[in-house]
């Protein structure tokens, strides 16, 4: 089948792809809440959706919080539950993450295994390139990028400049306004890697996780985003609530289109939905 029957819109160089961005899995063997929220099951019926998908997804990331307390247990719940994909994947950490167990558990993912405390690494066999980033801190909620974290961006920026390229990193490098989720942001490193990034031109997204909810933002010269979660979102409250609530909005993805306009992003929701209807 042609990339004109599949839909993709033919790029200047002839190059299209398709992303498909989950997030916040939160997979738990056990958990305060684990009445309330089925993680697992809702990531089923999202691998279902991304599988049905026509055209289908080159490739699907996702972007932390793989599981809720990182132990090997949860990972061994989350792998078959990913590897039901009938599509390539990539994972990178979040907050709720053990790079430890992550490693040993998706020992088949080599580039996991990158001989640093830290998951960054990029992938290049795609028309985009993609660059991950670790933003994670052990056994804390918010991030950062410490001095060798960004060095290697830089270096590894400086690599390509020209060639199309996605960021993939957990907590977004901007305040969302959710005041409780931006204290636990990115809270050393952000103001170097917008400086990092802003020369680029060739950096189409920065694809972010954390917030359980779409956001979007102008980080230096191109657009960050946020990315529902497959299972809770987090309530949408620019107030100063003394706590954070989670809820149940439908869950969803982003299907990120590379072609002739760029990057064009497609929010999606899982779910059963009325229709469709004719117009
Ligand atoms: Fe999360
Ligand atoms: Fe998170």
């Amino acid at each position: 089948m042609s990339s004109e029957q599949r839909g993709h819109t033919m790029t200047q160089g002839g190059q299209t792809m398709l992303i498909a961005q989950i997030s916040d899995l939160h997979i738990q063997s056990e958990g305060k809440n684990k009445d309330l929220i089925k993680p697992d099951r809702h990531l089923a019926q999202c691998v279902a959706a991304l599988n049905a998908l026509n055209p289908r997804p080159d490739l699907v990331v996702v972007t932390g919080d793989l599981a809720e307390r990182g132990t090997k247990q949860e990972y061994l719940i989350l792998k078959p539950l990913l590897d039901a994909l009938h599509i390539p994947y990539l994972v990178i950490p979040g907050n709720h993450d053990s790079v430890e167990n992550l490693r040993a558990v998706f020992d088949d993912h080599s580039y996991l295994d990158t001989g640093t405390p830290f998951i960054q690494y990029t992938a290049e066999s795609w028309p985009l390139r993609i660059v991950a980033l670790d933003t994670t801190v052990p056994m804390h909620g918010h991030g950062e990028l410490c001095a060798d974290r960004l060095k290697w961006l830089a270096d590894t920026l400086a690599q390509q400049t020209d060639r199309p390229t996605l960021i993939l990193m957990h907590h977004p490098p901007f305040e969302t306004g959710i005041k409780l989720m931006d204290e636990l942001g990115l809270l050393k490193g952000r103001e170097a890697f917008v400086d990092i990034i802003a020369p680029y031109r060739n950096i189409e997204r920065v694809l972010c996780g954390h917030l359980h909810r779409t956001i979007v933002c102008r980080v230096g010269n191109t657009i960050a985003s946020t990315c529902p979660g497959t299972a809770h979102q987090i309530v949408l409250d620019l107030a100063d609530p003394a706590e954070l609530h989670f809820n149940f909005e439908p869950p969803g993805y982003h299907l990120h289109h590379y072609g002739a306009s760029g990057l064009v992003t497609h929010h999606a929701v899982i779910g059963d939905f009325p229709g469709p209807y004719p117009f």
